[in-house]
């Protein structure tokens, strides 16, 4: 009863004030979603040059620099796409948490009644909801590392962190987190704004589903594949870290 009636002041209180700031909110939530799972499609792909080979990877960082713009290296440009991304990370997260205690009675609900709630999406909800929890902490560690020393990439500098610094275990859970996140969220945006519905809505809903199987069993592949090379070279480097990568023929000093 009196939950009702807390409900029905709050319902009052959004008419009144502002409808709607929910949906508004929603939609900042989608976007932000989406501008983050495009870049961490692209940041895998480019930080996994390391399996075609160290002035792959090399050649990468100087792009993302400026050298191939401005014929000069600026880390600051780095400093400032991973402030960009924490800054979209923060918004969509106060976005997503705001839902959490509705969304969170509903599951419960759902599972009270639903004997086979592990098939459902539903599940999924639950999974986006451990994943983003853990990547509050690791993200935010790899963030801030990159945003401070941007000038500390490249196939030595890299490996050094992962291996000497400590940090593959924290890059192996945050990238199954990340890549789970990434894929089960687009799926769920997909299904949320109606996307690739078509006309039969079932059918379309299984492929975007085997495509999104498909998607996070490739990126936590290449992903742990580049991980494995880090960590080699890591290793045999271990006893020169801080020593920096000179290309060989070919790649531009
Ligand atoms: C502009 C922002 C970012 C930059 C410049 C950046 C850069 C890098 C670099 C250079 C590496 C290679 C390892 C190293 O040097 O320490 C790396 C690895 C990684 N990053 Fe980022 N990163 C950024 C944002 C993010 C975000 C937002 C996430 C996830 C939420 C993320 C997840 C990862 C993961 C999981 C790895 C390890 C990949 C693997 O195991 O193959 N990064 N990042």
């Amino acid at each position: 009863m009196k939950h009702d009636r807390l409900h029905k002041s709050v319902d009052a209180y959004l008419k009144l004030h502002n409808s709607s700031t929910p949906a508004r909110l929603d939609f900042v939530q989608s976007v932000t979603g989406f501008i983050l799972a495009l870049f961490i499609m692209g940041h895998i792909l480019f930080e996994a040059t390391i399996l075609i080979s160290k002035d792959a990877m090399y050649a990468m960082t100087r792009f993302f620099e400026g050298y191939y713009f401005f014929g000069e290296t600026y880390p600051g440009i780095i400093s400032f796409l991973a402030a960009a991304i924490f800054i979209i990370l923060i918004v969509h997260t106060l976005a997503a948490l705001r839902k959490f205690p509705s969304n969170y009675r509903q599951y419960s609900i759902f599972r009270k009644h639903s004997a086979e709630f592990r098939h459902n999406d539903t599940t999924l909800w639950l999974w986006q909801v451990i994943t983003g929890f853990m990547m509050f902490f690791l993200a935010s560690v790899h963030l801030y590392m990159m945003m401070t020393n941007p000038g500390d990439i490249g196939p030595f500098a890299s490996a050094d962190r992962i291996v000497s610094g400590w940090m593959w275990p924290l890059y192996l859970v945050l990238l199954i987190s990340v890549v789970l996140h990434t894929f089960i969220g687009l799926y769920r945006l997909a299904l949320k704004w109606g996307w690739f519905e078509g006309k039969k809505p079932k059918e379309s809903r299984k492929v975007m589903k085997k495509i999104m199987i498909a998607a996070i069993v490739f990126y936590i592949g290449i992903g742990l594949a580049a991980l494995g090379a880090y960590i080699v070279i890591g290793i045999e480097h271990s006893d020169k870290v801080g020593a920096r990568y000179h290309p060989t023929e070919g790649g531009q000093q």
